[in-house]
């Protein structure tokens, strides 16, 4: 693929600012409840900014198919919803204290009001994709919802014990790949194209969430929580082996190896410091490593939609995927 078919940043930008202007608008109207806890809630998150990059997402693989209905713009608001009331309860499990660069709604709220905000998000963001009267996007988003509790309960079984990749594939595919998939499988759905082709934009999104969770696993263990606006250095502190850990510890000496199950197992630095498991993690290229990993699953999204015509909308995704793996936040 030459580089004149992939567009720029600002490219992308004007492409979608209306529809991503609507999307905000239509998540403003859907998470207004007469209990004003919720909408506070809802509005508090949103204001915090994030990426957009599920309903950016759903915007390309429908425009790539040529669909200009409102429904685009319904469920671009309903996987934001969708995903930020995964957040909410995110938060809480993970015991977070900050989120989109400011104190989580847990912090502020509690667990008890977010547990019940976060429902209620959910079964909203159900409500406003039933009034598609689509049943293949009921379909998609149950087991969807269905894949990412099955991935959260899975991975707290996971805590604190070392897994291989294959478990750590299984997973981030169900709790983040999952609904990168979804997001993509969203706009062929509504844009009646034919099976082959919504599974070959449902693959884009799988290889993509796979690469995004790799490299938000990278900078949970590289980056400044200023700059990366969540807690860092937490997956270790909850237990969670992360790629570059499974590379490490699969290549560390019998020490490496100590050091890092003492941390999983203490679920603390207090022992091992941050910069002691960074240094066994550089030693080993294991950072490097699951770079390139989310690299090659990133140029894999780009190849899984090689079938499509060449439109400003493939031209995006082809974009994304260096966005995924070269961000900082
Ligand atoms: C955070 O998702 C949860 C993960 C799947 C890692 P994002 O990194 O997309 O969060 P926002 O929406 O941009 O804040
Ligand atoms: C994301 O996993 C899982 C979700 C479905 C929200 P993380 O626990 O790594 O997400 P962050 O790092 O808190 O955003
Ligand atoms: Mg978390
Ligand atoms: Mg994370």
């Amino acid at each position: 693929m030459s580089a004149l078919s992939i567009a720029t940043a600002k490219e992308v930008f004007e492409l979608l600012r209306d529809d991503l202007a609507a999307i905000e608008q239509e998540f403003t109207r859907q998470s207004a409840s007469d209990i004003d806890v919720i909408t506070d809630i809802a509005q508090y998150l949103m204001a915090g900014g994030g990426k957009r990059i599920r309903p950016l997402l759903l915007l390309l693989s429908s425009k790539a198919l040529g669909c200009t209905s409102h429904s685009r713009i319904r469920l671009g608001a309903v996987v934001e919803m969708l995903h930020t009331a995964t957040l909410v309860h995110d938060d809480i499990i993970d015991e977070a204290d900050t989120r989109r660069g400011r104190p989580s709604s847990n912090t502020t709220w509690g667990n008890a009001k977010c547990v019940l905000a976060g429902d209620w998000l959910y079964m909203q963001s159900f409500s406003t994709a039933l009034e598609e009267r689509n049943f293949r996007v009921l379909e998609l988003l149950i087991s969807l919802t269905q894949q990412m509790v099955e991935g959260e309960l899975l991975q707290m079984q996971k805590l604190g014990h070392l897994i291989n990749e294959e478990e750590y594939f299984d997973l981030i595919y169900r709790k983040t790949a999952c609904l990168f998939s979804v997001s993509m499988q969203l706009g062929a759905a509504i844009s009646g194209t034919s099976d082959e082709t919504e599974s070959q934009l449902g693959e884009y999104g799988r290889n993509l969430g796979l690469a995004f969770q790799i490299v938000d696993d990278v900078l949970d263990l590289t980056a400044a929580e200023d700059i990366l606006g969540k807690p860092v250095a937490s997956d270790l502190r909850e237990g969670k082996a992360t790629l570059a850990v499974i590379h490490a510890l699969e290549r560390g000496t019998g020490a490496d190896r100590e050091a890092i199950r003492t941390v999983l197992a203490e679920r603390s630095f207090t022992t091992v410091s941050h910069p002691e498991i960074l240094e066994i993690l550089e030693r080993h290229g294991s950072i490097a490593y699951a770079m390139d990993t989310a690299c090659a699953y990133a140029e894999a999204a780009r190849l899984s939609i090689a079938d499509l015509p060449l439109t400003e909308a493939k031209r995006a995704l082809l974009w994304v995927p260096g966005f995924v793996t070269s961000r900082d936040r």
